[in-house]
């Protein structure tokens, strides 16, 4: 199992609609999915339907009573992706956590023993630097930043980048940055073009090919419980993400799977 966190300390910059869409894009190429949710708002729990507040089975419970991972998978209504919930007791977790010391570790130790049943773990982090956001870091493979068009982004990145290096010398760890996606960008704006060409002179290769238009598509999904493929299918928003998914998975360099032989289809987790 490969793992990928999708970071930016910064918010609303498309971290949970990029981790769900490219859950249900891998899931839909034949690789099985663990979606963990890092951040207590627990937006992506909400997106697939699914209720932390009212589900005991949580990451946050896992780390605070010591039970293991297995016990918080829960399935959802994409084929081949299944989520562990993060759940609100994740925002005071720095206070609760009973050994501070391992805590940055907490979830790399965790994923461990869930490593064979998975191809790819996609994690999904809080906007902030928080106890999570560290643990996202000293358990990913990779590392994937959605950024918005905006003349602020490549200042933001620059402070991400130096936060990323100093985890890596303190943490002992390696996460490769697989790549900066651009997300929401209106191709009708001179600005977008601009950031989108300041922010390539400047990280270069580091920054993926394929960027994420906006699209009413994409913020109406989550409301119905569904992935883009689902919910629009031919919208700029489902073959942006199916792109980025190939770009993702090859810089990941994942082997091939077979697709899923079942018909994939999503119903609503809410709905029962
Ligand atoms: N390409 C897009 N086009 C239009 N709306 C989008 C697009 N991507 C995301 N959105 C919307 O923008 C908002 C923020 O997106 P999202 O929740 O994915 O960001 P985030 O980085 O996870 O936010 P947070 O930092 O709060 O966790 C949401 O309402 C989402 O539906
Ligand atoms: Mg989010």
């Amino acid at each position: 199992m490969k793992t990928v966190a999708v970071i930016n300390q910064k918010g609303g910059t498309g971290k949970t609609t990029t981790a769900v869409n490219l859950a249900a894009a891998c899931a839909a190429r034949g690789y099985w999915v663990l979606l963990v949710d890092l951040d207590p708002q627990s937006s992506a729990a909400y997106s697939l339907g699914l209720d932390p507040a009212r589900e005991p089975a949580t990451l946050a419970r896992a780390i605070l009573d010591e039970r293991p991972l297995v016990d918080m998978i829960r399935t959802t209504g994409i084929e081949g992706v299944e989520v562990v919930l993060g759940g609100p007791e994740l925002a005071t977790l720095e206070l609760r956590i009973k050994n501070p010391l391992t805590a940055v570790r907490v979830l790399a130790r965790l994923l461990e023993p869930v490593k064979p049943a998975y191809d790819l773990c996609i994690m999904d982090a809080p906007p902030a630097l928080s106890l999570m956001f560290t643990n996202a870091l000293s358990s990913a493979d990779g590392l994937l930043v959605p950024v918005t068009p905006s003349f602020l982004s490549a200042k933001g990145l620059e402070a991400l980048m130096a936060t990323i290096d100093e985890a890596r010398a303190d943490l002992q760890v390696n996460p490769e940055l697989l790549g900066i996606v651009l997300t929401m960008v209106d191709k009708r704006l001179a600005l977008d073009k601009e950031v989108e060409a300041n922010l390539r002179s400047v990280f270069g290769a580091k920054v993926l090919e394929q960027t994420i238009r906006l699209t009413v598509r994409l913020k109406e999904a989550p409301g119905h419980f569904r992935s883009i493929f689902t919910h629009a299918p031919g919208s700029s928003g489902a073959q942006d993400y199916d792109a980025l998914a190939d770009e993702v998975l090859a810089r990941l360099k994942l082997p091939v799977r077979q697709e899923k032989e079942t018909e994939v289809i999503e119903v609503s987790a809410a709905g029962g």
